[in-house]
């Protein structure tokens, strides 16, 4: 039982008393895809916001009110910017005057598939450098249960200051989906759950008045597991469906009409979708961070394995589909043309990593096939295997197939039936067509 000193405990209340009269500092290390818009929302309720960036562009974006995250609208940064709620700085001696601070850094994998820890690593040390009494430190990046506790904790203990005394810590999973109307991180429930019951109920009383709901776990390791889990859920029925709409195709079934009429049951079902593979930084990665901790444990986390390699076969299912569809039109693969519609990994985001598309556009290179695309969100790629510029939409008239691999809303679908020779449609973007160029995933 740790006891409280006067002066801790003034230190305590004086963080309570900043963060109930929002005039603590809040700090968000790394403005991202989740950084920038919980930034955005802390600033607009009224928190004086300092974000922490590597990267010089995005300091200067933000402090120019100038948004990089399309659910984020400039105008609502100028005003923040303007009126000091909302700047920007790759100077991280600002910590020593912050009352909290959010880490929204990235959690890739390593080539080997187990977890790139080093940017919550270069995060953590910058902290434990200008580590004070009083402080509230958030680990929101997804991450392997035990990380604050294991990983993030030892790093900030190893001076004189106690966790849960001196200085808080939690972690609280971040939900946010880039390009969702309906749910944003405001009205996202914001799960929370610290190293110790003093620090859950400060991470709670943190996010209470600025976001919609909070939900207080009892430990940061439960909050962890909890974004795994989601995620975990939404990769392995992914994968079932995906097994199964190959599984339709060779029995010349509609997986979509199947789908759509299970989807009636009012209980005991939840709808996925079937695709060219799964994309983003989050899906496809997240469940990997479990696995790699189960093994470390003695365990094999079977179900993420065996999910991980029919996602990861897609693509090749897709390209399987394109080259027989080209066949029935009397074409081989090699030397024709393929046209991609959609490139970024989901509908209406310009987020491309991880993306089904740039697999499949390797393959059909590898192949011979000569690849164009359209994206209204990705005007060029230009990685390691694939160099291209978007092209207009009407490239898929001249193309020998058109592959919607990605279904924005904005693209002229009913045009693309009535011009292009041939689609081999995906995502179900054609629903309603039943036109024999059209070929369904
Ligand atoms: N993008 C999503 O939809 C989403 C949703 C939920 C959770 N997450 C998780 O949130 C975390 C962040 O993801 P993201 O999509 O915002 O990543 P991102 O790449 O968009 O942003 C990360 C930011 O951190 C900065 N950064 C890197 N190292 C840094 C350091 N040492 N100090 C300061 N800044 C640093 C980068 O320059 C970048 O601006 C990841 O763990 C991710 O898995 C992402």
């Amino acid at each position: 039982m740790l006891t409280e000193t006067p002066t801790l405990l003034t230190s305590r209340r004086q963080l309570e008393e900043r963060i109930r009269n929002r005039t603590a500092a809040v700090g968000i290390i790394g403005l991202g895809y989740v950084g920038l818009p919980l930034a955005v929302e802390f600033a607009k309720a009224g928190f004086r916001v300092t974000g922490i960036d590597v990267s010089d562009t995005k300091v200067e974006q933000v402090n120019r009110g100038d948004s990089y995250v399309l659910d984020v609208q400039s105008s609502d940064m100028e005003e923040l910017t303007r009126s000091g709620h909302l700047r920007a700085t790759s100077d991280f001696s600002v910590l020593a005057e912050l009352d909290t601070v959010n880490i929204c850094v990235p959690t890739p994998l390593r080539k080997s598939k187990d977890p790139d820890m080093s940017y919550i690593a270069a995060a953590s040390e910058q902290l434990a450098r200008y580590l004070h009494p009083g402080m509230l430190i958030i680990l929101e990046s997804t991450t392997y249960p035990g990380t604050t506790e294991e990983f993030l904790l030892p790093m900030l203990q190893a001076g004189s200051l106690e966790v849960g005394r001196d200085f808080f810590l939690c972690f609280s999973p971040e939900r946010v989906d880039p390009g969702n109307p309906s749910f944003r991180t405001s009205n996202i429930p914001k799960v929370v759950g610290g190293v110790t019951p003093v620090c859950t109920s400060l991470g709670e009383m943190f996010y209470q008045d600025v976001l919609s709901r909070v939900v207080p776990v009892s430990s940061s390791r439960v909050a962890e597991m909890v974004k795994l889990l989601e995620n975990t859920f939404r990769m392995t029925n992914i994968a079932m469906v995906n097994e199964l709409a190959i599984m339709c195709s060779r029995m010349s079934i509609n997986v979509w009409e199947v789908i759509d009429a299970a989807a009636t049951k009012p209980f005991g079902f939840m709808p996925f979708y079937p695709g060219p593979g799964l994309g983003g930084h989050c899906i496809p990665i997240d469940p990997f961070y479990l696995s790699w901790k189960s093994r470390q444990l003695g365990m094999e986390a079977r179900f993420i394995e065996l999910a991980g390699y029919i996602n990861a076969g897609m693509p090749q299912f897709v390209l399987d589909k394109i080259q027989v569809s080209l066949n029935d039109h009397d074409k081989p693969l090699r030397g024709s043309r393929v046209h991609i519609m959609g490139v970024a990994y989901k509908r209406d985001i310009d987020d491309l990593r991880e993306s089904p598309a740039l697999d499949l556009i390797h393959l059909l290179q590898k192949r011979g096939a000569i690849v164009s695309y359209s994206d209204p969100f990705i005007h060029q790629i230009h990685l390691e295997n694939i160099d291209l510029e978007a092209v207009p939409e009407s490239f898929a008239e001249a193309a020998d197939c058109t592959v919607v691999a990605t279904d924005h809303s904005g693209f002229d679908y009913e045009k693309l039936v009535a011009r292009a020779p041939l689609i081999v449609d995906c995502r179900n973007s054609l629903k309603g067509y039943s036109s024999p160029n059209v070929v369904r995933l």
